[in-house]
């Protein structure tokens, strides 16, 4: 099947049924309950308190994909199906509980709204959007929170390892979440203090700093942040349109010095070609937030106009890319 085949419109057609089978299988914990050897279809459904002949049929369907294989009279592990395990080190399974929050897919069935008028789905849910969404969902926000945490496991090693944070006595983590990049980056730089800024909700729900380096501050990135060597801001810019990211680099700039660091870490996009994985990043940013994914050259722009200079690019070897740019 290419790209261009018209095989290609049946499988994106058809594509929402087997993206929902992973997301329920994962979210009633399927994985968790094969081993080594394969395990009857009537005792994974008694395992997990599902109706066995629909959940064969639903397993069927994501063997033709090659997550999980049945085999012996039981479905058992493929490398696919193995990532969808709690206790796997690269675990998927946080990322599905979230793909499959109503937060998405209740966003998802009104993407035509967002089509027609530009305004993010999840306004239909909630008009203040996603965060205030999220703070009147808090079982919605843990599994968000915990997705956040668990995907950054892969992408905090690929991060601290590509780019050399040693330079910076007071490294601010804005929009942080749980601290886990920030915690990351102060095990390799023995020398730096971390604070971790994120809303008053997240940073409470945290309840004291885990590490010895670690302060934790609430706040709004909208008003003030605190003082800082280097600002990092890992997934945060592309939750917001242009003008609030220009509010955010604002107040950034004003707590910074001439010569401060300002490090953006997303999918930052490539000028040409991006992948349908990165494109399909930025249409959930159309639907849920005013945001976007952004080129090197829009980033640039935003940074120039809130007073900090582009200096550079990092690749990592994850999906993250690091905009580097230094407040003038
Ligand atoms: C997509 S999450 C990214 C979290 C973390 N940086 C990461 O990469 O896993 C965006 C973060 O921005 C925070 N946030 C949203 N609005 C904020 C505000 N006005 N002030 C401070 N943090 C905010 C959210 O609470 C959330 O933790």
């Amino acid at each position: 099947m290419t790209q261009q085949s018209p095989e290609m419109i049946h499988a994106l057609a058809y594509g929402a049924y087997p993206a929902r089978c992973l997301q329920v299988v994962s979210e009633i914990g399927v994985a968790d309950r094969i081993d080594d050897e394969p395990v009857p279809v009537g005792k994974l459904a008694a395992a997990c308190g599902a109706a066995p002949g629909a959940l064969d049929r639903v397993l069927r369907l994501l063997t033709a994909y090659g997550v999980f294989e049945e085999r012996d009279g039981g479905y058992a592990h493929t490398a696919a199906s193995r990532v969808l395990r709690d206790d796997h080190p690269m675990s998927a399974r946080p990322l599905l509980r979230l793909m499959g929050l109503p937060m998405h897919l209740d966003s998802l069935s009104v993407l035509q709204h967002t089509v027609m008028t530009g305004e993010p789905a999840i306004e239909v849910l909630e008009a203040e959007g996603v965060w205030a969404y999220l703070q009147e969902q808090p079982d919605e926000a843990e599994i968000f929170n915990h997705a956040m945490t668990s995907k950054a496991a892969a992408d905090v090693p690929a991060v601290v390892d590509a780019y050399d944070f040693t330079p910076f006595g007071v490294i601010a983590d804005i929009g942080g979440g749980r601290g886990h990049l920030l915690r990351g980056i102060l095990d390799a730089v023995p020398g730096a203090e971390g604070v971790l800024f994120d809303r008053p909700s997240v940073v409470e729900a945290l309840a004291f700093p885990d590490h010895p380096r670690l302060a934790l501050h609430a706040g709004d990135f909208f008003d003030t942040v605190p003082a800082a060597d280097a600002y990092v801001l890992m997934h945060v810019l592309h939750n917001w349109d242009d003008e609030r990211t220009a509010r955010i680099l604002a107040t950034i700039r004003k707590s910074a010095a001439p010569g401060a660091t300002l490090l953006v870490i997303e999918n930052v996009l490539p000028d040409e070609r991006p992948t349908p994985a990165a494109l399909t990043m930025d249409v959930i940013m159309l639907a849920l937030t005013r945001g976007r994914e952004r080129t090197e050259g829009e980033l640039s722009a935003l940074f120039d106009a809130a007073g900090f200079r582009f200096t550079g690019m990092t690749e990592t070897s994850g999906t993250m890319r690091i905009a580097e740019a230094k407040a003038i």
